[in-house]
């Protein structure tokens, strides 16, 4: 299959998640960078760009520089998909102009700033008739993927309950901001949007918790806080309930000392829990009442794994794969849709428009759930503020 070219947007000089974007798509090798619009000052765009070693000719000074020149090339030659690792007020308007440019879209999560943008979003998804896909890197490892087959399988039986735990400790100081490239725009709702831990990390959580369980998130009760002095909760405990009637736990923080990553799911059913941890994320652990624990491990060359999950894994067990290669699978299956034209159906190896929407709900209930004392609040009622 040839390659699908791609441009970035963001991932410049001292960035974070760009180069692991970039580093997936060298994993993936079904996709490649060719060209990208790396900071909004475009000296500092053109150096980035000069140390991956693109060519000159392909490094803008601004995204819709690069949308205009881009589409000006050769169909053959132009990019076809514009990745979006900016920070998240700058998803909608590049994502927006990528779609209505004729490219394909694979942008970092969450989906938006705000409900309302990740709505426009989906409407020039939808009359661009251009893929769009986010990065929920978590979903994209395999031990996550058994978890969700288990319980798509039957046999462990309906959830009944589901706790998930998404704690870090880089904010945990008032004095964590000031000088920290991640950290600034992050506590700012101008660029972060309205939430602040909740759009940052809890969105994986609640993505994680909806993608192993099959099912919606459809209404929950929430209490945030944030240390003296920031604009943006840094702290927050969620209850919430599934479409089927299980019920769940989420808390978010990055103020819980100690903690790095420390991204935990359990999903206890009718018939067995299943336990995944981030930190070692090759192992599915399954208890039952009636037989000793049984610990899942991950391998391309294990055959009690379904199929599809061996395929995404590189090598045999015993070599571990990690974060990078969770990414490139998330990548793989973008880069295979767009080549063979395929809408994003089922699990379709990445987070759809309809799965960064409900992310966004997530951020806006919880938002208003905590104004209004942490009563319950559906999600299905949260609707854009017109
Ligand atoms: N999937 C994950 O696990 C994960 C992890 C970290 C961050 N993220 C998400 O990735 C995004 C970026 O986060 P980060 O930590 O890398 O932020 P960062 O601040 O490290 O990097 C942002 C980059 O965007 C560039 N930028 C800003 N405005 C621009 C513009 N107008 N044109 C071009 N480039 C511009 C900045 O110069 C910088 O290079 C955020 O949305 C964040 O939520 C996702």
């Amino acid at each position: 299959m040839e390659k699908v070219r791609c441009g970035m947007v963001g991932g410049g000089e001292g960035a974070f998640i760009g180069a692991v974007h970039r580093t997936a798509m060298a994993i993936a090798a079904n996709i490649e960078l060719v060209a990208g619009t790396f900071s909004s000052n475009p000296e500092i765009s053109r150096r980035s760009g000069a140390a991956i070693g693109l060519q000159p000719d392909r490094v803008y000074g601004s995204y819709l520089e690069m949308m205009e020149r881009e589409r000006a090339l050769p169909a053959d030659y132009r990019i076809e998909a514009v990745s979006i690792v900016t920070p998240n007020h700058l998803h909608a308007p590049v994502a927006i102009a990528a779609l209505r440019s004729g490219f394909h879209v694979i942008c970092d999560k969450p989906a938006a700033d705000s409900l309302e943008n990740a709505l426009a979003m989906a409407d020039t998804a939808s009359s661009s008739g251009k893929l769009i896909a986010f990065t929920h890197t978590y979903t994209g490892y395999p031990m996550v993927k058994q978890a969700r087959a288990f319980l798509a399988e039957g046999e462990v039986g309906a959830v009944r309950r589901v706790m998930v735990k998404y704690t870090q400790d880089w904010l945990s100081r008032p004095a964590d901001i000031a000088g920290n490239k991640q950290a600034e725009w992050r506590v700012d709702p101008a660029r972060s949007g309205e939430g602040g831990v909740l759009g940052d990390i809890g969105t994986h959580a609640f993505n994680l918790a909806e993608y192993i369980t099959g099912e919606r998130i459809v209404s929950l009760s929430a209490e945030l806080s944030a240390l003296p002095g920031r604009k943006l909760d840094d702290d927050c405990s969620v209850l919430f309930r599934l479409k089927r009637g299980g019920k769940g736990i989420l808390a978010a923080s990055q103020i819980c000392v100690g903690d790095a990553n420390a991204l935990e799911i359990s999903v206890y059913c009718e018939n067995a829990g299943l336990h995944w941890r981030q930190e070692e994320p090759n192992s599915l652990r399954v208890g039952r009442r009636d037989r000793p624990e049984e610990i899942w491990t991950a391998g391309a060359n294990r055959g009690y794994l379904a199929k599809p999950i061996r395929a995404i894994q590189r090598v045999p067990a015993g070599h571990p794969e990690g974060y990078l290669e969770a990414f490139a699978n998330i990548y793989s299956a973008f880069a295979h849709d767009v080549r063979n034209g395929r809408s994003a159906v089922g699990d379709c190896g990445y987070a759809t428009m309809d799965d960064g929407i409900a992310g966004m709900k997530f951020v806006r209930a919880a938002c208003l759930s905590n104004e209004r004392g942490s009563v319950w609040t559906s999600l299905d009622d949260v609707t854009a503020r017109t």
